[in-house]
């Protein structure tokens, strides 16, 4: 093996972490990308990282109704220029400020004006977000489902990836379109994968891997194993109580796994 090759090698095994951006992407909507992100946001700023969630569902925004909260204004708003980013925060469980707490920029309630935003409007957005973000220790940004282009402009202007799947197929291809065209935009592009709902390891281990062998095949790319969250009953109950999980149920499996999955970002995922 020649010195180049070596290098190459340890590279490719070397843990990699996440950067402060991290976009919440998938293929088909409900794999839970936006109880994730709210799981994480929770998990970061417990290990006392000031953190900004955005919700950047632009067809179906509904973070600030899944946290009871009452925003001054969304993302819809920014937009328009009727508002800064700063003017929209809305505080969850306290605020950025506090350990468990986090700021949630809403997003467009109930329109999907935004779905259809043109690309310069989408740039100035993503451009605005980056700036909103250098306030913060952690930016989580729950994306809409899919390859629409103004998604994958976002999730491109992000410094990291976490594409949520479940061990159902659908999931898996939907997943897979979205990380193919991810990677034509952006061709250095890594996203993490995230197994969600998981009702045990081997169903999660055997849907990264069919996953990943995928990606491996068609694109020549294995995306990195980011962590497994488990399927918790306690995910809808605490969306229908309309706080964050671990607020009203604490050390529930879900929140474990997403403060593991916070520590392996920070720290660095290990190639599996
Ligand atoms: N780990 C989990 N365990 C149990 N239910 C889950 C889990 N993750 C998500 N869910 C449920 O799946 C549904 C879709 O989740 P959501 O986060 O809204 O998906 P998305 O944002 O991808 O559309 C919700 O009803 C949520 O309660
Ligand atoms: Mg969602």
């Amino acid at each position: 093996m020649s010195a180049l090759t070596a290098e190459a090698e340890q590279a490719a095994r070397a843990p990699r972490r996440a950067g402060p951006v991290i976009a919440v992407a998938s293929g088909k909507g409900g794999v839970g990308k936006t109880a994730l992100t709210l799981a994480l946001a929770r998990a970061f700023s417990q290990r006392k990282a000031r953190t900004l969630v955005v919700d950047a569902d632009l067809g179906m925004a509904n973070i600030d109704v899944q946290l009871g909260l009452n925003p001054p204004g969304d993302l819809g708003a920014v937009v328009a220029g009727r508002l800064t980013l700063a003017e929209a925060v809305a505080p969850a469980c306290g605020g950025s400020q506090k350990a468990g707490g986090f700021d949630v920029i809403a997003g467009p309630s109930g329109s999907a004006s935004l779905a259809g935003l043109d690309i310069g409007a989408v740039g100035r957005l993503a451009a605005g977000l980056a700036a909103a973000s250098m306030g913060y220790d952690r930016t989580l940004i729950d994306l809409a489902a899919g390859a629409e282009r103004a998604n994958i402009r976002l999730a491109v202007a992000a410094d990291d990836v976490l594409v949520v799947i479940n061990d159902e197929p659908t999931s898996l291809t939907d997943a897979y379109a979205f990380v193919k065209t991810l990677r034509l935009r952006d061709e250095g592009a890594s996203p993490f994968v995230v197994v969600n709902n998981a009702p045990d390891k081997a169903a999660a281990q055997s849907a990264y891997a069919m996953f990943a062998r995928t990606c491996e095949s068609f694109l020549g790319f294995r995306p990195l194993l980011a962590g497994i969250i488990r399927r918790d009953p306690h995910v809808p109950g605490a969306i229908r109580a309309q706080t964050a999980l671990d607020q009203r149920f604490p050390g529930t499996d879900a929140a474990k796994d997403a403060s593991v999955l916070a520590r392996a970002l920070e720290r660095g995922v290990e190639p599996g």
